[in-house]
C-alpha cells in the first residue's frame, strides 16, 4: 500500500510534539491505520526555531505550496489563529486533502466555512485538539451521542484559569499573585488575555454548542465574562457558604428546543459538585443527553503532549476513511500481545 502523505502546518508546542510522535510510533501508526503515514513538509514561520527531531529537509516557510502540491492526503493545521489557517485549509480541500485542526479561534468564528470546503470536496474536518486537549469530548459528541439529543454542556474547558482559579482557592493568593506563578509555570502565555478574558473558553463553549445541538454558534453569540475580577474575598465568600468558584462554560437547549444558548462566566458551585475538585491545568465537562443521561469528561485540557494524543487519534481516523475509499474496507488491523491472566503481580 502507498504511504499516506500528511502536511503539518505549525511547528510549536503541539506541532513538535506530533511530528516526534509519527516519527516515534511510525510502526504502530502503520498497522493501525492499515497504511505508512509519511510526513511530507512541514511549513512554519520561522525555520531556526523548529526543534530537534523534526528533518531538516521537510522544512518550508511555503505553507501554500505545501498545500497545494496535490499528492497530500491529510493536512494537520496547529498553526492557530484566523489567517493564514482559513485559507491554508480550505486550499487543502481544493487540493484533495483531508484536514486535522486543534484551531478553536478559528472554528468558533468561521467554522461554516471550513464545512462547507470539506463538504463540497467530499473530504474530512476532524478537529478533536480544538476542544479540552487530551479529552475525547468532539468525536463523542459527533458520533457516540448522534443518535441521542444532548440538552446541555457543562464544564471547565479552560486549563490556565482553572490553575489560577485553584491556586486562589487553596492559598488565598490574589488573582494576580496566582496570575504569576500561573506564568512562571508555563501555563499562562505571556499575554494572557485570551485565557483570562475567556476568549479561549468562549471559543471552545461556541464549538461544543454546535456540535451538541447542531446548528452553527459563532464566538459572537457566545456571552463571555473573563475571571480577573474574582477576588481572594470572593473565595472567602464562597468558601463560607460551602461553595468554590469555577470559570464554567454552559451551553444550554430552551426547554422548548427553539434556541440555544452559550455563555462563559465565573460561578459559584457547591464543594460537593465534581467540578469542584478539578485541579490545578485540568478540564472537565458534564454533557446531558435525553437517553444517555449525564456523562463526564475529565482529564488533561492543553499542553503539548495531550494535545497532539487528540491530533493523531484524528490523524489515525482520518487516514483510515481515505483508505477506506481507495481501497474499500480493510481487514481490522491489531498486533497480537502475549496475554495473561493475572498480569506481573
Ligand atoms: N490556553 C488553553 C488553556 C490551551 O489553558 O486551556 C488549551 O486550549
Amino acid at each position: 500500500t502507498r504511504p499516506l502523505k500528511v502536511a503539518l502546518l505549525g511547528c510549536g508546542v503541539v506541532g513538535s510534539e506530533v511530528a516526534r510522535i509519527m516519527t516515534t510510533h511510525a510502526g504502530d501508526l502503520a498497522a493501525r491505520i492499515g497504511a505508512p503515514v509519511e510526513l511530507a513538509g512541514v511549513a512554519v514561520r520561522r525555520p531556526s526555531k523548529v526543534r530537534e527531531g523534526v528533518p531538516r529537509e521537510l522544512v518550508t516557510t511555503d505553507a501554500k505550496a505545501l498545500v497545494s502540491r496535490g499528492d497530500i492526503d491529510v493536512v494537520v493545521e496547529v498553526i492557530g489563529g484566523i489567517e493564514p489557517a482559513r485559507t491554508l485549509i480550505t486550499t487543502a480541500f481544493e487540493h484533495g486533502a483531508s484536514v486535522v485542526s486543534a484551531n478553536k479561534a478559528l472554528l468558533a468564528e468561521d467554522g461554516a466555512t471550513l464545512y462547507a470546503a470539506a463538504g463540497k470536496h467530499g473530504r474530512d474536518l476532524y478537529f478533536e485538539a480544538a476542544v479540552a486537549g487530551a479529552i475525547p469530548l468532539i468525536r463523542p459528541l459527533r458520533e457516540s451521542l448522534a443518535g441521542d439529543k444532548v440538552n446541555r454542556v457543562l464544564g471547565i474547558v479552560n486549563g490556565t484559569t482553572n490553575f489560577i482559579l485553584d491556586k486562589m482557592d487553596t492559598s488565598g493568593a490574589g488573582y494576580s499573585e496566582a496570575l504569576d506563578e500561573a506564568t512562571a509555570l508555563g501555563y499562562a502565555e505571556a499575554d494572557p488575555t485570551a485565557d483570562v478574558e475567556a476568549f479561549d473558553a468562549a471559543a471552545k463553549a461556541a464549538i461544543l454548542a454546535g456540535i451538541a445541538f447542531h446548528t452553527r454558534v459563532r464566538l459572537d453569540d457566545v456571552y463571555r465574562e473573563g475571571m480577573t475580577e474574582v477576588t481572594a474575598a470572593d473565595f472567602a465568600s464562597a468558601r463560607r457558604m460551602g461553595c468554590t468558584i469555577k470559570l464554567l462554560a454552559i451551553c444550554e437547549r430552551a426547554a422548548d428546543g427553539r434556541s440555544v444558548t452559550a455563555r462563559v462566566h465565573p460561578a459559584m458551585i457547591p464543594l460537593s459538585h465534581p467540578l469542584a475538585s478539578v485541579r490545578e491545568a485540568y478540564n472537565a465537562v458534564f454533557v446531558e443527553a435525553e437517553a444517555a443521561g449525564r456523562l463526564m469528561f475529565y482529564g488533561p485540557g492543553a499542553g503539548g503532549a495531550p494535545t497532539a494524543s487528540a491530533v493523531l487519534g484524528d490523524l489515525v481516523a482520518v487516514c483510515r476513511n481515505r483508505l477506506a475509499e481507495a481501497t474499500g474496507p480493510g481487514e481490522s488491523v491489531y498486533t497480537q500481545l502475549p496475554v495473561s491472566p493475572m498480569g506481573e503481580v
